[in-house]
């Protein structure tokens, strides 16, 4: 039996077909990165249209790629509800309900960030559970204290942006195309991280887990044109500058994410340290993340690189809730907002 997982909470429409091994044998994910490029930003509204027009055609994609009877052998559809942009949501639980209704299957709610965090359970022989569960991507940089897949306490996170926003908006100043992330990452391959100071927030207050990205990013911008309302695009920054700003900046966000992510092992004293999202795609991050727990010879375990983007096959968790009879209703509503966990 297989469970189809569909994933809509943000830009990113995706359905997989996955069995209780977590085998994958269908997947799709189309971006909507053309779309919200001209705004350098996702633009809610827009997402959720881009939802409605391709999740038909996405779904058709997976069923055909896995070659199976849904009625006869589908054991139910699983769907991230929460967090996310509610109209996005509205489109992908739409379409979850929808199919309930016509194959009669059990309707599985998910929650997407720890969706995010199992993804580093695929392809893992043991349990990575207890773990501390560390979401860097662009809506989410929170760590969590996870003692089972859908059991979780809130440590901390960011008071502000997300890391990867902070990325996204950095690579607005140095004129990258959106999403930035990957490609700042890119640029600051040429650069060198220790030509600009950039601030390291909250990095040195061990009290808490708690993290924040806004002011590392007004920090790049003063570097670049001070106090003045400049237009970035009219810059016409030097190549070697925009790398060494890239280098910079992205230094200084890694050594937040990695010195709290250290304090979280220290503060719960687990030692193993699993990190999932779109930042987690990110080489040096994974380089200096692996460095760290060496230190401390704990384990870490960072989703693979093409689960660390949205996606639906880290809806494999829907296994785990209908092992445990957690079916939800047809009356399931969407929870747009971070919930944070017991
Ligand atoms: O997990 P994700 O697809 O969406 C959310 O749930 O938010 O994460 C997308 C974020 C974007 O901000 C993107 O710029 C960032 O992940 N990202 C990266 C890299 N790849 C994706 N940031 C830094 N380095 C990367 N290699
Ligand atoms: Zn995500």
């Amino acid at each position: 039996m297989y469970i189809l997982a569909i994933e809509t909470t943000c830009d990113e429409t995706a359905a997989a077909i996955i069995d209780r091994n977590g085998v994958v044998l269908g997947a799709a994910v189309a971006s909507q990165e053309a779309v919200h490029q001209v705004f350098q930003g996702v633009v809610p509204e827009l997402a959720a249209r881009c939802h409605l027009e391709r999740i038909v055609p996405i779904l058709q994609q997976v069923l055909e790629e896995a070659a199976i009877d849904p009625i006869s052998q589908l054991a139910a559809i699983a769907v991230a509800t929460e967090p996310g942009l509610p109209g996005s949501l509205l489109v992908g639980l739409s379409a979850a309900k929808a199919l309930c209704v016509a194959w009669k299957k059990p309707l599985i709610a998910i929650n997407h960030v720890q969706a995010h965090i199992y993804a580093c359970q695929l392809g893992q022989l043991t349990s990575i559970f207890p773990c501390v569960g560390f979401v860097v991507s662009g809506g989410h940089t929170n760590l969590y204290q996870c003692h089972a897949p859908e059991n979780w306490t809130y440590l901390g996170g960011t008071i502000d942006d997300a890391v990867g926003e902070a990325f996204d908006k950095v690579a607005v100043m140095l004129n990258l195309p959106y999403p930035g992330g990957p490609q700042l990452s890119k640029l600051a391959e040429q650069g060198n991280p220790r030509s600009f100071r950039l601030p390291r927030p909250m990095l040195s207050d061990k009290s808490t887990l708690n993290m924040s990205f806004s002011g590392l990013k007004t920090a790049v911008r003063y570097k670049l044109v001070g106090n003045g309302k400049h237009d970035f695009a009219d810059l016409n920054l030097p190549d070697q500058l925009r790398a060494d700003v890239a280098a910079s900046f992205q230094q200084a966000a890694i050594d937040c994410i990695v010195g709290k992510a250290e304090l979280a092992l220290l503060r719960t004293g687990l030692s193993r340290l699993c990190v999932g999202g779109g930042v987690a795609a990110n080489d040096p991050l994974r380089r200096q993340l692996q460095q760290m727990v060496q230190r401390r010879s704990a384990e870490l375990v960072i989703a693979p690189k093409e689960l660390c983007t949205d996606n639906a096959v880290m809806g494999a968790i829907a296994w785990v809730k209908f092992n445990a009879n957690q079916t939800s209703t047809l009356e399931t509503d969407i929870q747009p907002g971070l919930l944070r966990g017991k």
